[in-house]
């Protein structure tokens, strides 16, 4: 099987291009090792998985319809994206490019050059100001509270259109905040663990008052691999498309999670409580009984585990930003 990764420089797709060449798929990686954070970390995890990521924008049409017409893939995973809920309120620009325009062109690619099955990233953010918890695939998610949450709805929605029109499978999967070695530096535990080590304050949003289902990173990748192995069965409209959330199910609250990364460092944190941070939400927690009916995913690391092995990469010569 032939696979492009996009976004292969990147937190989850380079965990991902090096799991599938271990089993012996034939995988490309494209990334365009943007600067949204330290690019030392996207060349870091290319060295040590031992990836050749090509340099490539997913917006450059010109560039993605030559790649596919070159290489035949059989199937796509799309996790290249601009990430991340605060950088869209400074950056709105980005997103458009990258999630949506870049998006239409990956789409268009699978169209054109006989593509079978397209995977890619939505993200936990759609379900907004969702009040019912667990999240369900099956609640309305038309409120988006950012703009990188609108980008990744209408992901959804545009993958449905091409999945209707030209009859290609689509999976997208809404991801609940990953954590592990080779983290994103914007996000919260590899920020945590940088400033607790360093002595310096972190800051808490909403008074610690929050709760998050977060996944470790091995996990989502099994689960990714498993999407991509399994064509979705025609629904109730005969369409080959589905949605899944893929997170932990084991929602944490975020004051126990640092204490998680303080025992591990064997540091305190001096912690600075804060108010809620526009786009921000409460708390994310994963339904994933639809996964693991159709799919049979089971996350197995617990965050004590999770934890642990995320501390020792943090600390080990391989962090170029400890
Ligand atoms: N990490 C999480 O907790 C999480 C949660 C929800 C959704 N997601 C989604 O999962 C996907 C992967 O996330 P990640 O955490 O690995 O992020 P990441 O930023 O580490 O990886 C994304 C990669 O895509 C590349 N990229 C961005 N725009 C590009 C473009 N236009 N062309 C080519 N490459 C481009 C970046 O350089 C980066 O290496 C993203 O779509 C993200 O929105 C992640």
């Amino acid at each position: 099987m032939k696979v492009l990764v996009t976004g292969a420089a990147g937190f989850i797709a380079s965990k991902l291009m090096y799991t599938l060449k271990e089993r012996g798929d034939e995988v490309v990686g494209i990334d365009n090792f943007n600067d949204y954070y330290d690019v030392r970390l996207k060349e870091g995890r290319c060295k040590a998985f031992g990836l050749e990521v090509r340099k490539m924008d997913l917006a450059d049409k010109e560039a993605i319809d030559k790649l596919f017409a070159e290489e035949k893939f059989d199937k796509v995973v799309n996790l290249a994206a601009q990430a991340g809920v605060r950088y869209s309120i400074t950056n709105p620009y980005a997103y458009l490019q990258s999630n949506l325009v870049g998006f239409l062109n990956i789409l268009e690619a699978c169209r054109n050059f006989g593509v079978k099955h397209l995977v890619y990233a939505s993200s936990s953010s759609v379900y907004g100001m969702n009040a019912k918890v667990p999240y369900s695939e099956d609640d309305k998610v038309d409120n988006p509270v950012s703009l990188y949450a609108a980008t990744k709805k209408s992901n959804e929605l545009m993958a449905h259109s091409y999945c209707k029109l030209y009859g290609i499978a689509m999976t997208g999967l809404r991801y609940f905040t990953v954590y592990g070695p080779w983290g994103r530096p914007d996000m919260a535990p590899m920020l945590f663990a940088s400033a607790i080590s360093k002595g310096e304050t972190i800051k808490v949003f909403n008074h610690g008052d929050m709760i998050r289902d977060f996944t470790f990173i091995d996990d989502i990748v099994a689960g990714t691999i498993g999407c991509l192995d399994h064509l979705p069965e025609p629904d109730a409209n005969g369409l080959r498309y589905r949605v899944y959330n893929i997170g932990c199910s084991n929602p944490v609250k975020l004051m126990d999670f640092i204490s998680e990364i303080e025992q591990a460092l064997g540091v305190e944190a001096k912690k600075e409580f804060l108010p809620m941070q526009p786009g921000d939400v409460y708390q994310t927690n994963a339904d994933t009984t639809k996964l693991e009916e159709e799919i049979g995913y089971k996350p197995v690391v617990r965050l004590h585990e999770g934890i642990g092995k995320f501390i020792e990469w943090y600390k080990s010569d391989l962090n170029p930003l400890k």
